[in-house]
C-alpha cells in the first residue's frame, strides 16, 4: 500500500483484510455453486433457473475479482489455495447433491442472505474510513441483494406449482 493511501486508512487493517479474505473465499465457493447447480439442475423452471444461475456464478466470480485486487492493494495476496476457502468461509458452500432446481434455489438463497450479511459487515467496517473498499462492498451488496430478490422470486414461481 502506498505512503499517503496508508496514512489515510482508518480501517483496522488486519481486520478488514480478515474480512475480505473470507468475501473472497465464499464468493469463489457462491460461483461454484451455482456453476455446478446449473450443470446438474432437474425439474421445475429448469431453463429459466440454470440461465439465472449462469448470471449470477459470473457475477459472483466477478466479486471475487475485485476483492482480490483491493486486498493485493491493501498488501496481502488473495488466498492461493482453495483448501484454505472453506476455512476461511462462513457462508459455507452447499454441495448441490440433490439436483431438483427447488433445493438448489433454496440452498442459493441462503448464500445469498449470508453474503448480504457479509457485504453489510464490511461497508459499515469502512464506512467514513476506507472509501476505496467501501465502494466495492456496496456495489457487492447490491448485487446481492438483487440475487436475494431473484432466488425468492423463484420460490413464489414454484409455489403454482404445488
Ligand atoms: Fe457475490
Ligand atoms: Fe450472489
Amino acid at each position: 500500500m502506498g505512503e499517503m493511501a496508508q496514512k489515510i486508512s482508518k480501517v483496522d487493517k488486519d481486520e478488514l483484510l480478515k474480512a475480505l479474505q473470507s468475501a473472497y473465499a465464499e464468493e469463489w465457493l457462491a460461483y461454484y455453486q451455482y456453476w455446478v447447480g446449473a450443470k446438474v439442475a432437474e425439474g421445475i423452471e429448469k431453463s429459466k433457473v440454470v440461465e439465472e444461475f449462469y448470471e449470477h456464478a459470473n457475477e459472483e466470480l466477478k466479486h471475487a475479482d475485485w476483492l482480490a485486487e483491493r486486498i493485493i492493494q491493501l498488501g496481502e495476496t488473495p488466498l492461493l489455495d482453495p483448501k484454505l476457502w472453506n476455512e476461511h468461509a462462513k457462508c459455507k458452500y452447499d454441495a448441490p447433491s440433490n439436483p431438483d432446481t427447488k433445493v438448489l434455489v433454496s440452498q442459493n438463497l441462503m448464500a445469498e442472505r449470508c453474503a448480504i450479511g457479509r457485504y453489510q459487515q464490511i461497508c459499515e467496517m469502512c464506512q467514513g474510513k476506507d472509501y476505496i473498499t467501501f465502494n466495492i462492498s456496496r456495489k457487492i451488496l447490491k448485487e446481492e441483494i438483487e440475487h436475494e430478490q431473484e432466488m425468492e422470486d423463484f420460490e413464489a414461481d414454484f409455489e403454482h406449482y404445488l
